[in-house]
């Protein structure tokens, strides 16, 4: 369906033209004063100038050439040339009950000319629990990821694994010392390895911590570790076997943490994988000239002229021939254009980093890693602080495990809910887990991506305000209503949406008609925020209809009928957007 503001101003633009104006006058807004009217055309003021006359000679006669047509209910020119708007209820109730009729889409068009977007989120480290820093990534890639997906693009998320690197060195060392006996230290073993891990995941979780501090006080234990990570990096048999198995054994527990998240990736690649491709990159841009030696270090330069703060070079190689994080980001950016060709590649990373991914993106675009068309889109969100504005830690001051921090907020909402309701516990605790993460991904999400934000326990699992559990709440007072009518009528035959009938259900068809609109900027701006602006919006104006109208005591049947109509809508356009957000509702709470 087309967008309600771009049929209303294709009628306001005809009038323009019909009056003999140009048409880029005729741009129609929501209103900004929404006590006057519904939506606003400020055009009249902008053509004044250009016509050489006062602004309200021509709102005047573009309100008298609107004033019979059938899309309006009002249309008044007012001084000094504001054009004020109202929807006809009829118009207005035709669109939305066209919304309805469309089961799959609600009349939002999917995109014309699909994209493949390859989207890097999470970015979790193997062997080190996942902690509140990896969790903004996930909530907010998930989100731009099915947004996308809604639109119709193909949208490829990868969760891009910190699994090389010193780490790796560490966890080796710390292993070699426990358990010198075991076979992949044996350098002239050449049998096959064993399938089982020598190690659980606890034991990883311990090892990394404890390799890493002592690395820190020993010296000869960190030259150990960097040399086991030399070896492995050139190709040593046993280490490889033992990066194996660190990586199944780890990725199994990352899964199990994200998938309690509601959050999945396609590809589980990590900065391991872009290895292979790092000889022959480097070799062409040496060959293309465009990588040099400096200081002992391998660099491309990537400052631009019209830059306004120094833009360092992008270092390539380390003076010991030693690859970097750069390194692996633009070898990853290799395989991605070989292997799926995206238009466009969006990277979900803390905005620290800002200036490396301009680095990284200007030396790719640079030495021809992606085409001049593939948009590089850097998505940098702001930290997650908590109530003393500091970035979130426990209470003993350390680095919050993810796993920790959910199942505390679980807690916090059964606790809640179990104050409201006699429920079953299991059924209790099932519910809590559902609520307590909408807490979290709203609260995250409704906040612009690249602000920093308080992580308020108390205000995000409140079930008032602009929160998640409200949005829920909303979503199944409409479930229990639709529940009531089925159990006790039966929709009667030619039912459909009614012109409103009072001014709370108009507003709440207002709100219904601007999804289609809502979606394709969110998608456009990659912005989750918008969507929970909108819904946030939304429940307001369900539950003010709801509460002044009389739903299942209402006795015309018709009128009945119409208001379960415009209900299922709304509840489907509410689950369809939490669902785009990553989280869902329960049945009852
Ligand atoms: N593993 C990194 C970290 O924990 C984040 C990776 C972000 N993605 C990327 N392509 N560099 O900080």
């Amino acid at each position: 369906m087309k967008k309600m503001l771009d049929l209303i101003s294709a009628e306001v633009t005809k009038a323009f033209e019909e009056n003999g104006y140009d048409a880029k006058y005729g741009k129609v807004t929501l209103s900004n004063r929404p006590d006057l009217c519904e939506y606003q055309c400020n055009g009249a003021m902008a053509a004044a100038k250009e016509y050489k006359c006062a602004p309200f000679m021509i709102s005047d006669k573009i309100a008298e050439c609107l004033k019979e047509n059938q899309m309006f209910s009002s249309v008044e020119s007012v001084k000094p040339g504001f054009l004020n708007l109202k929807l006809s209820e009829t118009y207005l109730a035709d669109y939305v009950g066209e919304m309805e009729a469309d089961k799959e889409r609600l009349g939002c068009e999917k995109a014309k000319n699909p994209k493949t977007i390859m989207i890097d989120y999470g970015g979790p480290n193997v062997a080190k629990p996942l902690h509140v820093g990896h969790l903004r990534s996930a909530i907010i890639g998930e989100s731009v990821k099915r947004i996308g997906k809604f639109m119709g693009h193909n949208m490829i998320g990868d969760v891009h694994l910190g699994d090389w690197g010193l780490q790796m060195g560490l966890i080796i060392t710390e292993l070699k010392e426990r358990k010198p006996e075991l076979v992949y230290f044996d350098e002239n073993y050449d049998g096959e390895y064993p399938a089982e891990p020598p190690f659980t995941i606890s034991e990883l979780e311990e090892i990394y911590p404890t390799a890493s501090g002592k690395s820190k006080e020993d010296a000869a234990y960190k030259e150990a570790a960097m040399q086991a990570t030399y070896e492995l990096q050139q190709g040593r048999r046993g280490y490889n076997a033992l990066l194996k198995h660190i990586l199944d054994v780890s990725v199994n527990d990352l899964k199990r943490n994200y998938e309690n998240l509601n959050v999945s990736f396609d590809l589980w690649k990590g900065e391991s994988d872009a290895q292979p491709y790092i000889p022959d990159m480097v070799q062409k841009m040496k060959d293309d000239g465009f990588a040099y030696i400096s200081e002992g270090a391998l660099v491309v330069d990537v400052k631009e002229e019209t830059d306004t703060k120094e833009i360092p070079p992008c270092m390539i190689l380390k003076s010991d021939g030693a690859s970097l994080y750069n390194t692996t980001d633009l070898a990853t950016i290799v395989w991605r254009m070989k292997d799926y060709n995206p238009d466009e590649l969006i990277y979900v990373v803390d905005k620290r980093q800002e200036l490396y991914f301009t680095q990284v993106f200007r030396c790719a675009r640079k030495t021809g890693l992606v085409k001049p068309e593939t948009k590089l889109n850097f998505l940098g969100f702001g930290t997650m602080n908590g109530k003393d504005g500091k970035p979130f830690k426990t209470r003993e001051g350390g680095v919050m495990r993810l796993e920790y921090l959910v199942s505390s907020i679980n807690e916090e909402m059964y606790k809640k809910i179990a104050e409201n309701h006699t429920v079953e516990e299991a059924e209790g605790k099932e519910t809590a887990k559902v609520v307590a993460l909408s807490a979290i991904k709203y609260g995250d999400l409704s906040n612009q991506a690249s602000k920093d934000y308080v992580f308020d326990i108390d205000r995000f699992t409140s079930f008032e305000g602009n929160t998640g559990p409200y949005i829920l709440y909303t979503i199944v007072r409409i479930k229990s209503i639709l529940k009531k009518y089925q159990a006790e009528k039966t929709m009667p035959e030619g039912a459909a949406i009614l012109p409103a009938h009072s001014e709370s259900e108009k507003a709440l068809m207002l709100e219904l008609s601007k999804f289609n609109a809502v979606m394709e900027t969110a998608f456009e701006e990659t912005a989750p925020h918008k969507v929970c602006a909108y819904i946030y919006d939304l429940a307001n104006a369900f539950n003010h209809f709801y509460h002044e109208t009389k739903i299942m005591a209402e006795e015309d049947v018709m009128v009945q009928a119409g208001y379960i109509k415009l209900l299922e809508l709304t509840r489907k356009v509410l689950e369809t957007c939490i669902d785009v957000l990553g989280f869902e509702a329960p049945e009852r709470m």
